[in-house]
């Protein structure tokens, strides 16, 4: 078999960079190109350091050296990130948050799979392990938080930063709250489009006094739509967490949670998914498990899209009725609900820290106005 060199950059001209409209090649994504025997070993630099784009890039470049160089050629593929320059990308990178580290968003795609509960049950696990931590009640359509933490009747104060008024979160179980759920009347349906949600939602992070803090997780409502994607583009989300039940309904939704996340231009790592609902155990045969909903789902679909696993939870009563009456189960000293909680939480952890070590900081995109992105 023979071939040049130039056959193969001819062949990565055919493929255009992602978002540019110029190819790999004219883009300068291909900083080197390397041919021995039948083996070519191309590296390419991207700037999307999603899981997803890097396995779209090699391959394209595999399929196109195939289709028009040499079916039998041997083709490896070095991906790496490098984030653009700042001016040269175009979104705004936030305001820095210097006081808090770490922002985890809990999506879920499908409602009513437990995003609260896991979000309520991990800040409560977090606290417990020493953090500092707060959670963002950003479910637009129907916020929990505040009756999960059992302080429904609770209003934030405003207090003095500084010579800056800002809002002072609730506090309970160790974890700084704030949710929509303050400032609605719960009898009346709030209807929020995108921009305004997520206008709002930032002045409950940067107007707000959060004090120092390690994580602050935000409660999301479910689904994919409008309201979601302004959201996430307007928050710097350091991860997600998706959060599923094993039916197969409710995995597709997941799916297209995670897809969300890893869309070009809103770009928010995945921290993984956590399976709940995995199995029902009655409260007085805790060995006993029935796979009512199937078995394994959410695992699978985390191995499919490359994703960890974060754990899975049983369906018992105790944590329905815990959320209910304002004392999550993660409370509960001693308890195989409370050790759940903790092997998950562990779990993101680790998944976070290791984000932050391979990964630059989330960007996002301010909005400002009800028409449009503005670049301050
Ligand atoms: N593992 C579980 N075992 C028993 N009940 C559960 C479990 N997880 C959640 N629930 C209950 O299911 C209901 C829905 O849970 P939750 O509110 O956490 O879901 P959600 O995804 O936040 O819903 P929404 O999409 O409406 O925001 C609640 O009543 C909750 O107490
Ligand atoms: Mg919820």
């Amino acid at each position: 078999m023979s071939f040049k060199k130039q056959d193969i950059y001819n062949a990565l001209e055919t493929i255009t960079a992602p978002g540019e409209g110029k190819s790999l090649v004219e883009n300068e994504n291909v900083k080197n190109v390397v041919t021995f025997g039948n083996e070519v070993v191309v590296d390419v630099v991207i700037s999307n350091p999603s899981l997803q784009a890097k396995k779209k890039v090699e391959v394209e470049i595999m399929k196109a050296i195939h289709q028009h160089v040499d079916q039998k050629i041997d083709v490896k593929v070095n991906v790496k990130t490098e984030v653009k320059p700042k001016e040269e990308v175009n979104q705004i990178r936030g305001k820095e948050i210097p006081n808090i580290k770490n922002i985890i968003a809990i999506a879920s795609g499908k409602g009513g799979v437990g995003k609260s509960t896991v979000t309520a049950n991990v800040a409560i696990t977090l606290a417990k392990m020493g953090f500092n931590v707060g959670i963002l009640d950003a479910d637009v359509y129907g916020p929990s938080q505040h009756i999960m933490f059992d302080v429904e009747k609770e209003r934030p104060l405003s207090v003095k930063v500084e010579g800056r008024s800002k809002m002072k979160p609730i506090e309970n179980y160790g974890v700084k709250l704030l949710s929509l759920g303050f400032f609605t009347n719960p009898n009346q349906a709030v209807i929020w489009r995108g921009p305004m949600a997520s206008k709002a939602l930032n002045q409950l992070i940067f107007d707000a006094d959060w004090g120092e803090l390690d994580f602050l997780l935000i409660d999301l409502p479910p689904g994919t739509g409008d309201v979601h994607l302004s959201i996430v583009q307007a928050l710097p989300i350091t991860g997600a967490v998706v959060v599923s039940t094993p039916q197969n309904i409710a995995l597709a939704d997941a799916k297209k949670g995670v897809a969300m996340f890893q869309q070009e231009a809103i770009n928010v790592p995945v921290l993984g998914i956590v399976e709940n609902m995995a199995y029902f155990t009655p409260e007085e045969l805790p060995d006993n498990k029935y796979y009512i909903f199937g078995k394994s789902g959410a695992k699978n679909l985390a191995e499919d899209l490359e994703t960890a696993f974060l754990g899975e939870i049983p369906i018992v009563q105790s944590i329905r009725e815990g959320g209910d009456v304002g004392h999550p189960v993660a409370l509960q000293s001693g308890t195989k609900l409370e050790e759940s909680f903790k092997e998950i939480t562990q779990e993101v952890v680790s998944q976070l820290l290791k984000r932050n070590a391979n990964l630059p900081p989330t960007e996002v995109v301010r909005i400002t106005t009800m028409s449009g992105c503005s670049t301050k």
